[in-house]
């Protein structure tokens, strides 16, 4: 009997599309840094990724995977309306599968220390923690806390109002619990005496059991005789007379003895002992789950105000929630990642806070509000948010990258053709990311465009390569090492003399080395229903086609549903609008 797995089941669950591993092309004009060093630690690696975030997650696969020690995002909540005509689950089907295919390769991209935030509300807040559950393992998950989003009553016409949203925490490793906890001066309080000798603040606590399970019966074991200064035998005895226990265990006392934390103070009843305990030297206490001394929804606004004036983002998170999460998760220098980065608050705080961060916005707002964000950050200029508890000064930078159009295109007999938008270089990169090579061109060797160890080496060329060209390369390469050549094509020998002739070599044809890998020319995975009609719209043959659908549980052999495009179906790569408003999409604006 097989064996049955407990699991989440939607509509299109099966269907994973094949992604292009594109490569990502820097705009120097829209990347920006500090005008001068402001210290030691000035963070300039930082990524703006302008696209959609699977494919650009996909992008940063090669590189980033395994290390991202945290990963915070923020994703369209799925409580537009667009879908309000099919009651039936479609939409959530859609968007637990759209949060999935990111989950998965998110997961690549988390260091085993590392951690995944993600902030939602009851809308799919519980099918969300079980996808998250299935993609990264139920072991994994820390919590919900509970974020209080709101500080003024809400409209009182409706019998409840949502005052809170939920911060799912996971784990990359199951059971792990890699976070600081909150630091806390108040502790000390505690400790009010100083030592003679080392001057350090401490407090005695009774050796002695009081309260529940204080019995001498409840711990049989932690019942024993302890010799006073004077030698008198002292056991641990109620003032009602009953028999109590010590709070610890005989080999924790002989280790306070050892240490010289046992000790005896004369009372008017005899001998008592007490454990000494020295103020630690970070005082910190746990964290909470439920976080209502975060700056909220109105809050983060006016800083929104102050940064953007009239034109604030919708829905932003406060910048002292990103702060919490990154003192728990990440040191100084960690890379952080937020894949649906909106006005770019965890970019922001990241920045103030000495964490490297990469961040992927699809919408406009990347330009206007994300860019002139960071700038204000770099050039100290936002004074807001988290700045003063930072201690932000400004400096550091961050490079603008935009993901590359598809290697494949299709030229006008309908041939797959490499991109002629795609130069030498980017072809080089292209390939080499491809294959799984290290794109690092040599400057001594013409033909050395990338490397996957030390002897496996990349040559990529758009020529038709003759049997002399590849004669020379393959003496150059040499016996101890061997290269991957990408061309055009080869004349002169067939594939089988040419690897017997050339062991050291590898001849490839592009495109067709490519062709099978991935899907091409698809360029947004992020179902933008901005500007397409409502159901209405929907003819008698789709809504057909629909129903069927379901019954097959097939939505991949749906092209289109009242202008709905499928995100599993084979129509899903035609290219829409960018999202022009922030509530009408989902997973292309922002309707969180
Ligand atoms: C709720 S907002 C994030 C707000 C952000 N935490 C802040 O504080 O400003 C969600 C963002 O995800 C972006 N988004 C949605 N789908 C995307 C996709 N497929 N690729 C990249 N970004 C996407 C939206 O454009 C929107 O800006």
């Amino acid at each position: 009997m097989t064996k049955q797995k407990l699991e989440l089941t939607w509509i299109g669950k099966d269907k994973r599309p094949k992604l292009e591993p594109r490569i990502l092309l820097e705009d120097p004009t829209k990347s920006y840094h500090a005008a001068a060093r402001v210290s030691e630690a000035d963070l300039f690696d930082n990524r703006l990724i302008f696209g959609d975030n699977l494919l650009a997650l996909k992008a940063l696969e090669q590189e980033f995977a395994g290390k991202v020690k945290c990963v915070f995002i923020d994703p369209p909540y799925n409580t537009g309306s667009a879908f309000t005509h099919y009651d039936d689950g479609l939409e959530h089907s859609i968007w637990l599968g759209l949060m999935r295919d990111r989950l998965e390769i998110i997961r690549r991209l988390m260091s085993d220390d590392g951690s995944l935030w993600i902030t939602i509300d009851d809308n799919e807040a519980h099918y969300l923690k079980v996808l998250c559950d299935e993609v990264l393992g139920r072991g994994c998950f820390v919590t919900a806390f509970i974020w209080k989003k709101v500080d003024s009553p809400n409209d009182n016409k409706v019998p409840i109002t949502p005052d809170h949203e939920y911060v799912l925490c996971f784990t990359k490793t199951s059971g792990a619990r890699p976070f600081r906890q909150k630091s806390d001066d108040s502790i000390l309080e505690a400790y009010r005496q100083p030592d003679r000798e080392s001057d350090r603040p401490y407090r005695d606590r009774l050796l002695k059991k009081n309260g529940k399970n204080s019995l001498r019966s409840d711990r049989p074991s932690m019942f024993f005789p302890l010799t006073a200064p004077d030698g008198t035998v002292v056991l641990p005895m109620h003032d009602d007379g009953r028999e109590a226990r010590w709070a610890l265990g005989k080999a924790a006392v002989e280790r306070l003895v050892a240490e010289r934390s046992l000790v005896w103070k004369l009372r008017a009843s005899g001998w008592v002992p007490y454990t000494r305990e020295f103020a630690p030297e970070s005082p910190s206490r746990p964290y909470p789950t439920i976080w209502n001394d975060l700056d909220t929804t109105r809050q983060t606004k006016a800083h929104q105000k102050a940064l953007f004036g009239d034109n604030v983002f919708d829905t932003p998170k406060p910048e002292d929630m990103l702060k919490r999460i990154l003192d728990m998760s990440t040191n100084p220098g960690d890379l952080v990642l937020d894949s649906f980065a909106g006005s770019g608050t965890t970019g922001a705080v990241a920045h103030k806070m000495g964490r490297r961060w990469i961040m992927v916005e699809l919408g406009e707002h990347c330009h206007t509000h994300i860019i002139p964000r960071l700038k204000k950050v770099i050039d100290g200029q936002d004074r807001g948010g988290v700045t003063e508890a930072t201690g932000w000064k400004g400096g550091g930078g961050f490079r603008y990258q935009r993901l590359a159009p598809s290697l494949i295109v299709h030229d006008r007999w309908g041939n797959p053709v490499i991109n002629p938008a795609y130069n030498a270089a980017q072809l080089a990169e292209a390939l080499a990311k491809l294959e799984g090579f290290t794109y690092a061109p040599s400057e001594t060797r013409w033909w050395q465009h990338g490397h996957s160890s030390e002897r496996d080496l990349l040559y990529v060329t758009t020529q038709n390569l003759s049997a002399e060209q590849l004669q020379a390369l393959s003496h150059e390469v040499g016996a101890d090492q061997t290269l991957l050549v990408c061309c055009a094509a080869f004349r002169g020998v067939s594939a089988a003399q040419a690897a017997e002739r050339w062991p050291n070599l590898t001849l490839k044809k592009i495109p067709k080395m490519v062709l099978a890998r991935c899907e091409w020319g698809h360029d947004d995975y992020s179902l933008n229903v901005a500007n397409l009609p409502m159901a209405q719209a929907v003819s008698a043959k789709s809504a057909q086609d629909l129903d069927g659908a379901r019954a097959a549980g097939d939505l991949g052999s749906v092209r289109a549903v009242g202008g709905l495009v499928s995100a599993t179906g084979p129509a899903a790569g035609r290219s829409t609008a960018a999202p022009s408003s922030a509530q009408a999409s989902l997973f292309g604006g922002d309707d969180a």
